[in-house]
Formats: structure tokens, sequence, C-alpha cells
């Protein structure tokens, strides 16, 4: 059958999805921007937060757009447990009560992660078993919390040590065991809620191959012990310099272990502008063509692996990378700050839809 295509966008869209990135899909901005869940089947998610959401220009460009939410901070551990080890579920529920008037997917992050080690799990280091308790019981009684009512968790976080060549040592780690940490946290996650899809995830996966290699080695090893892993989340934090090509090859490998896929956290850097003089065109070209890769990527999945692809933020001003030393002003999402599509916003739309 020969493909018809109704304008010179989709013939690009389409011949530069077997080939390079679109660098022509930069271009000048277009005002019927449809929204980006209507073109695609797979889930479209995008990380928000309860005060954002109070914003209702911002909640109403969010559900244009998404049909899945991650929570950026409500269902982690620090704001769950108090010092004492009792659980506090306002902020979650709260989160959980707005996707779901929304009728929107949710999937909560993160349950264990080296990042998220709170005062009373540290009070608890060294106590062996109460250790243990403690542990089980924050994993069932979260999980069980909102079973059936979340898609699916991110289990554990980051396990790989940030330059990639290690296991990641943590209060987990050391007090439970190098992999029995995880082991037993998807062991627990599975049985206080049967049906989310459980995922392991990293970031860093296509800058650093050596990463990548340890995290599918960790993976499949927890597989062969038997982990209840239904999924890999790959963050998908990137910027504007990582090589063409690297994307697509990241998603090859870590598809190749026949688990769900889910771009986790989607941002597109555009580095420091201190230290770097190329134009804000040229930058937001190179980060056009870095999205439509990923996004390529993701598509060319098998429907049946094509868990989500999840935005890491909505608007250049909600993005996490502002509150970093040195990047308060990096811009790397798909939307301006007024809610206006960005270049990158197009070179999405255009593969989401090409296929
Ligand atoms: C970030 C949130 O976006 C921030 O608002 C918060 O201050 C810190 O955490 N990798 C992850 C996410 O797995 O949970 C992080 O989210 C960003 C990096």
């Amino acid at each position: 059958m020969i493909k018809k295509f109704s304008s010179r966008r989709d013939f690009f869209g389409a011949a530069l999805s077997l080939a390079a990135a679109p660098a022509a899909l930069a271009d000048a901005p277009r005002r019927d921007a449809p929204p980006l869940k209507s073109l695609t089947n797979a889930p479209m998610g995008c990380s928000t937060n309860l005060v954002a959401l109070k914003d209702p220009a911002y909640a109403a460009l969010l559900l244009r757009n998404f049909s899945q939410v991650t929570p950026e901070y409500e269902m982690k551990m620090n704001p769950i447990t108090h010092t004492d080890g009792r659980l506090n579920f306002t902020l979650a529920d709260n989160f959980m009560g707005f996707a779901r008037q929304n009728r929107l997917r949710v999937h909560a992050t993160t349950l264990v992660w080296y990042k998220h080690q709170p005062p009373y799990f540290m009070g608890l280091d060294g106590k062996g078993q109460v250790f243990a308790d403690a542990y089980r019981n924050y994993l069932l009684t979260v999980v069980g919390r909102y079973r059936g009512q979340v898609v699916g968790w991110d289990v554990v976080n980051e396990p790989v040590w940030t330059d990639g060549t290690r296991l990641r040592d943590s209060l987990w780690s050391s007090n439970l065991g190098a992999e029995d940490y995880m082991m037993l946290a998807f062991e627990y996650a599975k049985q206080a809620d049967p049906n989310a899809v459980l995922f392991i995830n990293e970031f860093d996966l296509e800058r650093l191959p050596r990463k990548r290699a340890t995290f599918l080695n960790l993976v499949e090893r927890l597989l062969k012990r038997g982990a209840k892993i239904d999924g890999i989340g790959t963050q998908s934090h990137v910027n504007i310099n990582l090589p063409q090509g690297a994307s697509t090859l990241t998603m090859r490998d870590l598809a190749a272990l026949g688990l769900k896929i889910h771009v986790s956290e989607l941002d597109v850097s555009l580095g420091r502008a201190d230290r770097d003089n190329r134009s804000m065109d040229d930058k937001l070209k190179l980060q056009s063509a870095k999205a439509w890769e990923v996004v390529d990527a993701f598509m060319n999945l098998p429907a049946s692996q094509r868990y989500a692809l999840t935005m890491w933020g909505l608007m250049d001003k909600n993005t996490w990378l502002r509150q970093l030393p040195g990047r308060e002003h990096d811009e790397p999402l798909a939307f301006y700050d007024d809610g206006q599509p960005k270049p990158m916003f197009w070179a999405m739309a255009d593969r989401l839809k090409t296929r």
C-alpha cells in the first residue's frame, strides 16, 4: 500500500523516522497544537505536584495534553514517614484525589530510593530485625493503600552508583543486603498490589554505556532470583549534547529483556548557558532532535512493551533542574512558560502521530 502524506511535514516526519533526527521540525510554531495524548494509544505522562496544580492555567494545560501523572514528591518516602514512624498520607491522598477527579492514570514514585532515607529509618540503622520489619511494614502499607488505584510503582529507584561502576550503597543496602533490599521490595510490593506494574528505574543509561551494562546485569540477576519486576524505567534526563543514536541504542538494549518500558522522566537540558555560546535557535533544534529520538525509540517498541512516556515537568518554569546550582535558567521541557508549545513539542507530536 502506498502511504499518503497529507502534508510536507508528515512526509518529513515519516522519512526522518527511518533516519536522522528532524532539524526541519524546529521551525515556526503552529497554533493548532494537538493534545499530545490524542496522538497515540500509548499513555502520555507528566510529573506534577500539588503546589503547581493550584494554578488553573497549569492544570488545564496538563489535562489537555496528558493521560497519566507521576507525583513529583507526594508519594516519596520522606513526606510519608513521620519522625516517630507513623505514616502520613495527606499529600499522597490529595494527589490521588486530583487524579481520580480528572480520570488520570497514576504512576507512583518511589518506594525505595537512596535519596529518601527518613530520620525514622536512620534511627533504626543497625537494628537488624526491627529495621527489616519497619521496611516490610512501609512497603506493604503504602502499596496496599493504593492497591488498584495506581497503574504502577517505581519500586527501586537509582540502584546503580552514579558513575555506573557498581551498585549504590544506601541505608537500605547496608541493613538488608546489597541486592536483597531490592528482592524484598519487589516481593512486598507484589504481595500488596498484585496488579500494579512494578518498575526498577535508573538514569543516565543512554549517556553511560557502562552504567547501562551494570544496570541490565543487575536486572537479570534479580529476575533470575525470582524478583517480580515487570518493567524498566529509563528516566531519560538527557541533554542537547547527547550523541545521536544513543537513545535508540539504549532503548534496544533495555527492551531486549522483554519487560515493559517506561520513559519515566524525560527532559532535554540545554546545559549551562554561561558555558555554551551557540544560539538559542540552534539549541532548540538540538533539543527537538533529542526529544524526537527518544519518542521514536519508544514508539518503535512493540505495543505490549510501551508502558508510558512521561515528561518530567510541564512548562520550563516547572523543571526540577532549576533547583540545581548553575541550572537556574535551563529550559528542558516541551512548553514555554506561557504554555505555548516549543519546537520540541512539535518534534514529539510529529513522531507520535506518524505511525
Ligand atoms: C525530583 C523532583 O522533581 C524535585 O522536585 C525534588 O526536589 C527532587 O526530586 N530523579 C528522580 C526523581 O527519580 O524522583 C527526581 O525528582 C528527579 C531525578
